[in-house]
């Protein structure tokens, strides 16, 4: 059968609604609920601001954790969807009464459903670990594990549908490897990763003001676009197929997009799967972020994190794109890999590593691992770490003058090497140029994954 084009897809209009609801609600609940976080408790001080002396620590405080409140609305306005997701197979239900003989009556989607409560799940799990986090500071060691385990309701739904675990081998390692590889119970190990990963990556490429939303809304709108790619457009709208790495413009004529080409009603119902999870997200980070913009009123909280990283995981895996979905996640995936020594305790590692701000000029600079020097001169390993980061311009280090041991080393995260590269600049500038490497990154991902694909694999 023929897939319903674009405009028959009244469950997309309806999410679009609900995505507008929840924009509007975030905008307005976010400052007006901003005081009674402050009351319990739930405030922090903006570190990179100068205030006059006569200012108590009081009338600093911002409210923090108001994630929480941008992520009820986004998992309520999910909820509240739910039935008109599933819209198209209630209403063939309850038209064919009584199936006559020889009809075929449709069966309810089952599995649909079971993917889209065990990923409201995993977001309800990601939530409540995130406010968790900001009210007791949980060390990070024991929060690694609480996203594996809150990707276990994915997995299992993944695995009742039969879910692949091959990975398709690039072209040159084929003679070695063969065509494909079963990575089997691996594959699952990876995907219970992926989701402390896009967890914790965001919530560690923080600090300045709109960060952390911001990287939530370009991943969140690259995946859109990556979805709008699938969905059956009307005919006429025309993208060069072969950059999909798939031979069926020939069999379609070339007018239907990738998700026709495919033939494959599966796939654009995955898509469509992940646009609902995305829109509303969307949405409530575009009202997050308009409070958090420099200067900020309010701060996100670990609960932000936490959730747009497990809404990610959740698209990532149900939607059975989570190659691509880590393409868009090359800035925090940097990050990551430059945090490491801080993280693994090779090099000492402070509370907070934001930039330093220079209270005269407003600017901000690279800051320090240790206030004044390493407690302890830092192993060989780390020596050796630090040196190969400082030839590649990832840090700065500051030697013993005798003896040329490392003393110091700028801390080890994505804005510290902006800083370092670029030259001191303001907090909101910085911040506009994370989100710039951010849309890069995105940019970068859509040409690896469509252009150059096909010189990987022969689809
Ligand atoms: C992570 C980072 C830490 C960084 C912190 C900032 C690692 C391992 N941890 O810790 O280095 O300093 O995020 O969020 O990389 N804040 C601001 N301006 C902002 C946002 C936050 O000053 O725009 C400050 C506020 O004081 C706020 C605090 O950061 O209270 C929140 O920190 P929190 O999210 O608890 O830190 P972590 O996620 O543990
Ligand atoms: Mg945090």
């Amino acid at each position: 059968p023929l897939l319903d084009p674009l405009p028959a897809i009244p469950a997309l209009y309806s999410s679009i609604g609900f995505s507008i609801f929840a924009f509007l609600a975030t905008i307005y609940l976010v400052p007006a609920l901003g005081p009674a976080f402050i009351k319990a408790n739930l405030g922090g001080v903006d570190l990179l601001k100068v205030y006059d002396s006569g200012i108590t620590k009081e009338e600093k405080l911002i409210p923090e954790s108001l994630g929480l409140v941008a992520s009820s609305i986004y998992i309520l306005s999910l909820i509240l969807f739910i039935p008109f997701a599933f819209s198209k197979p209630i209403i063939e239900h309850s038209t064919v009464k009584k199936p006559q003989e020889g009809m075929t009556v449709v069966e309810f989607p089952h599995y649909q459903l079971a993917v889209y409560l065990s990923s409201l799940l995993s977001l309800l799990v990601a939530t409540l670990l995130g406010f968790l986090d900001d009210v007791f500071d949980i060390r990070w060691r024991h929060k690694l594990p609480i996203p594996i385990i809150a990707s276990i309701p994915l997995l299992m739904v993944y695995y009742a549908e039969h879910g692949n675990t091959n990975v398709v081998v690039p072209l040159p390692l084929r003679f070695i490897f063969g065509t494909l590889i079963n990575l089997g119970p691996l594959y699952y190990v990876y995907m219970a990763l992926l989701s402390t990963f896009s967890t914790n990556s965001i919530n560690i490429l923080a600090g300045i003001n709109g960060s952390e939303v911001s990287q939530a809304l370009i991943i969140a709108l690259s995946v859109i676009i990556n979805d709008l790619l699938y969905l059956p457009w009307p005919l006429d709208f025309k993208i060069p197929l072969h950059l999909l790495g798939n031979k069926a413009e020939l069999e379609f004529g070339g007018v239907w997009n990738a998700g026709m080409a495919h033939g494959s009603r599966e796939l654009v119902e995955r898509h469509l799967f992940s646009l609902y999870f995305m829109l509303p997200l969307v949405a409530v980070c575009m009202g997050f972020i308009y409070h958090n913009w420099y200067p900020a009123r309010v701060f996100p909280g670990d609960t932000l994190c936490y959730a747009t990283g497990m809404a990610f995981a959740v698209v990532g895996i149900q939607a059975h794109f989570s190659k691509t979905l880590l393409l868009f996640f090359l800035p925090q995936i940097f990050n990551f890999i430059l945090s490491c020594p801080q993280l693994f305790g090779l090099v000492p590692c402070p509370r907070h590593r934001v930039p330093r701000i220079d209270r005269n000029t407003n600017l901000l600079h690279p800051s320090t691992a240790s206030e004044k020097q390493f407690p302890a001169p830092p192993s060989r390993l780390s020596t050796l770490i630090l040196r190969t980061f400082a030839v590649l311009g990832l840090t700065e280090l500051t030697t013993d003058p005798n003896t040329g041991v490392i003393t110091n080393s700028t801390n080890l995260t994505i804005l510290n090497f902006l800083l370092l590269r670029l030259g001191p600049m303001n907090e909101k500038h910085l911040v506009q140029v994370l989100m710039c490497s951010q849309v890069a990154g995105s940019i970068f991902a859509f040409f690896i994954r469509y252009g150059l694909a096909w010189l990987v694999y022969d689809g």
